[in-house]
């Protein structure tokens, strides 16, 4: 196959975990013969400090003409206690989400066995823990309307939803709970707001089209607390935007590490594929990020194509790197010395040859 991606590996540590994920797909592109192109964008506090604005219209253009693309992490510290900063390095990552439609949001969560003494929650509930959100990413409040009154006293941000928002993810959502467990969970706030009564009305209309998904409504302070007391009851989680970027953090205390979990914006045109972390500024080139979060993006994007063994591969090789203890210090109790690149070189090496691969 054939595949053009565009990278945008944006800011803080961003470049060192993209350049593991583009490693990853080299090797894959070599053992299974495709031909992946790689070509690199501006955006976030990179773009802004080159061109002045996040989101440069060269790499927009860019990713309209790529077969898909590959974000790292946007955000620095210049911009965290300026909160009036006109221009934003998250105005990247939103501008894209918006000007590509990429709706939803997909973010799997996984316990893997070996790590299960990473978590502070305990063993046993986090064992088997395996599950996924499905984000709706380009409406809500992140998009409404906002303003400040003239005083700069009062401020408002609004929170709309529309009937087609919610049924493109929801639909989306309910065919992924067909192929698993059966099982989809609403999460809203039905008690208070008007969207989350609109997201209620229109899940229960849905649900009737997939007879054989079990649905559940629970308000998001239920599941911030249901998701650490007993995360194995939950498959599909489906929820919207603002409530997604919060639980959806929260989830990565039960696999051990933020550094784990990547995730596939998804939308009728294009798609995206990004680790959840952030820029985590402060590790910038230290070697000490984590890049399994990115390795495992680049993993979703060959699933995207359809290239399931492929992603296996890779999803195989994370495994091993996590049961050698092949990680960054996040993770490692075992040796203190291995860098990010170190585990990208690991993961290539056992795409190369799955059956010798070990540390040396
Ligand atoms: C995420 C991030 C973004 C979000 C930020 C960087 C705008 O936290 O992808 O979850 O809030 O959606």
């Amino acid at each position: 196959m054939k595949l053009h991606i565009a990278v945008l590996p944006g800011d803080g540590i961003g470049p060192e975990v993209i350049a593991q994920a583009v490693k990853a797909l080299k090797s894959i592109a070599t053992v299974y013969d495709h031909i992946f192109t790689f070509e690199y964008g501006l955006v976030g506090a990179a773009a802004i400090n080159k061109t002045g604005i996040a989101l440069p219209e060269e790499t927009l253009a860019l990713c309209k003409k790529a077969d898909t693309i590959l974000f790292g992490a946007i955000g620095s510290p210049k911009y965290e206690n300026d909160p009036e900063a006109k221009i934003r390095p998250e105005q990247g990552l939103l501008g894209l989400r918006k000007e590509l439609d990429l709706h939803t949001n997909i973010r799997p969560v996984v316990a893997y066995e070996d790590l299960s003494n990473k978590s502070p929650l305990r063993k046993k509930w986090i064992k088997d823990v395996n599950l996924c959100f499905y984000r709706e990413l380009t409406g809500g409040i992140y998009f409404g309307e906002k303003t400040f009154s003239e005083d700069g006293n009062t401020a408002t941000d609004t929170c709309t939803y529309t009937r087609n928002e919610i049924e493109r993810v929801a639909h989306r959502a309910f065919k992924a709970a067909q192929s698993r467990k059966h099982k989809l969970t609403l999460v809203d706030k039905a008690n208070v707001l008007a969207s989350s009564k609109l997201w209620r009305k229109i899940i229960k209309e849905i649900a009737i089209q997939y007879p054989d998904v079990a649905v559940n409504y629970l308000y998001v302070d239920q599941v911030a607390m249901q998701l650490i007391l007993n995360p194995k009851q939950f498959d599909i989680i489906l929820i919207e935007n603002m409530f997604g970027d919060i639980i959806s953090e929260e989830a990565s205390v039960i696999v051990g590490s933020i550094g784990l979990l990547a995730s596939a914006s998804i939308g009728d045109k294009y798609s995206m594929f990004e680790p959840i972390h952030g820029a985590y500024y402060k590790a910038t080139d230290r070697g000490i990020a984590n890049p399994i979060a990115a390795i495992l993006s680049a993993a979703m994007l060959l699933e995207h194509f359809d290239l399931y063994e492929e992603a296996n591969l890779i999803k195989k090789a994370v495994d091993k790197s996590l049961q050698l203890q092949i990680t960054t210090p996040d993770l490692n109790t075992k040796y203190d010395n291995i860098s990010t690149s170190k585990v990208g070189d690991f993961i290539e090496d056992f795409i190369n040859n799955p059956e010798e691969t070990n540390l040396n």
